[in-house]
């Protein structure tokens, strides 16, 4: 039976579990490189490191994708990606898949497969792994990912509920991540730092980047207060780069303004994380413009995409070709790029503005965790397009006409009238005009890269199509 502190298991899992000394003893003894110190060095060195996402079914499967994304992609960070029975505590069914079809997976099972093979997949690669998953209880799969040795850990209570699971209640979600964050804060104690990646990405569509921002730093507060160290705040590139670069810049600033002193936050950037073009030459260029963001965001890691986005789970050869790209984009190679600091300056005062809005009536009150479910029951926290019962998804977001993400409806979000007035003035719509076809807008703001690549062609059809056009138009032109 495992004897890990904090942590309520299943007893089918705590029974299969070694030692609490022993994991200890293990992850001390490991002589990898630890997520964390990856992150500082990123930090430090003020370039991105690239993570990949890959997880496949079958162990063997496994092995060799990991081992061919380190010897070809050379990324700094790896990762195990989970599959969806696992996420949401369906082992026996991730383990009859497993048997029948492990292709079938989305992910690797990683409580089926168990902490040795875990171990296994830990001493194979010179990179630390990250484990990333989705589940609103993630008890077992942490502890397996620690006894595994892996000490970095994507999700939190809202972030990995509210996008995806229907009806799992907010307390029950934030009390099963606040046992793994005072594991975390136990081992925090005698050195061994986890690093707790949030995922602001949420539902990866039209995040208005101050909802990313203050979902992430109130489960940032809810962590520390546990006992977390080390926190990667994930912001969803949006695709508007002055805005995007504010909202990177700011995680540190407003890590500083609501958290204790002594946890460490890293910023990180998830690539476009919406709908991708489908040609692969222009998801291509949509890589290069996340590394490129990152960089110029101060951002200590980005997560990269890959140009098979959007036909669903890349192969190897694809996830290297989309590491390779946002790598070089991290490099020197591009850092003639400027942008506009003053626009950065703008979007920077009203973003941290609407943030303050939203998390410093939840900070005031008393007890952290109920305050988040009350928020989001009133309605004064939410998310748009959740699939959960437990947010209303009144926010209705919209691009204004340089691509940022702004709020047209802001539901019942405690927003100011300066904040309020300002989205509508970067909106500058009528609303009557919009309504029979507002989710048309929507749904055209929702596909902004799409159209990018619907444009690209059209513009290089029209390139090839004029000199034709001219010699039948042009002077003396016969037809
Ligand atoms: N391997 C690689 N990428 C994955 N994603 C989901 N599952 C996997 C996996 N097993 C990616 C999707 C999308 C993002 C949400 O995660 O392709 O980019």
């Amino acid at each position: 039976m495992s004897d890990l502190p904090e942590l309520d298991l299943e007893p089918r899992v705590a029974a299969m579990l070694p030692p609490w000394t022993e994991i200890m003893q293990y992850i001390r003894k490991s002589p990898k490189r630890q997520t964390v110190e990856v992150l500082r060095a990123a930090a430090a060195r003020g370039r991105p490191v690239v993570q990949p996402r890959c997880g496949v079914g079958g162990h063997g499967e496994m092995r060799t994708l990991l081992t061919t994304l380190e010897q070809r992609g050379r990324p700094d960070i790896l990762t195990i990606t989970i599959d969806s029975f696992t996420r949401l505590k369906q082992f026996r069914s991730a383990a009859q898949t497993l048997q029948r079809d492990p292709a079938g997976l989305n992910g690797y099972p990683l409580v089926t497969h168990g902490w040795r093979r875990g171990r296994e997949l830990n001493e194979l690669v010179d990179a630390p792994i990250e484990v990333r998953h989705g589940s609103p209880d993630p008890r077992e799969l942490f502890a397996v990912a620690l006894a595994s040795g892996f000490t970095s850990f994507e999700g939190g209570g809202i972030d990995y509920n509210l996008p995806y699971s229907k009806d799992v209640p907010l307390a029950r979600s934030l009390a099963a991540w606040a046992q793994v964050d005072r594991l975390c804060g136990v081992l925090a104690e005698t050195g061994v730092i986890v690093d707790r990646e949030l995922f602001g990405t949420l539902t990866a569509v039209l995040v208005p980047p101050s909802v990313s921002l203050a979902v992430c730093l109130l489960e940032a507060r809810a962590a520390s207060l546990a006992g977390v160290r080390c926190l990667s705040v994930a912001y969803p590139q949006g695709g508007e780069v002055h805005q995007d670069i504010a909202a990177l810049r700011s995680i540190p600033v407003l890590a500083r303004r609501y958290l204790p002193e002594h946890v460490e936050v890293f910023p990180v950037l998830h690539e476009f994380m919406g709908v991708f073009p489908r040609d692969p030459d222009v998801a291509d260029a949509l890589i290069l413009y996340g590394g490129l963001t990152a960089r110029l965001g101060g951002a200590a890691k980005v997560i990269n995409k890959t140009n098979q986005e959007a036909r669903g789970i890349p192969d190897a050869e694809a996830n290297v070709a989309g590491i390779r790209t946002t790598a070089l984009a991290c490099t020197d190679l591009l850092d003639f790029v400027r942008v506009d600091e003053a626009t950065v300056e703008e979007e920077t005062y009203w973003l941290q503005r609407e943030v303050a809005e939203l998390v410093e009536p939840v900070l005031a009150a008393p007890d952290l965790s109920a305050a988040i479910v009350e928020a989001f029951t009133d309605g004064r926290l939410d998310i748009p397009f959740s699939a959960s019962v437990h947010a209303r998804s009144e926010v209705i977001p919209k691009r204004d006409s340089t691509g940022a993400i702004r709020y047209l409806g802001a539901g019942r979000l405690p927003f100011s009238r300066p904040t309020l007035r300002r989205n509508e003035q970067c909106l500058r719509v009528d609303r009557a005009s919009l309504s029979g076809r507002l989710i048309d807008e929507i749904r055209s703001d929702i596909n902004f890269f799409v159209q990018a690549e619907t444009r690209s062609q059209a513009a290089r059809l029209a390139t090839r199509a004029a000199p034709t056009r001219s010699a039948v138009t042009g002077p003396g032109g016969a037809r």
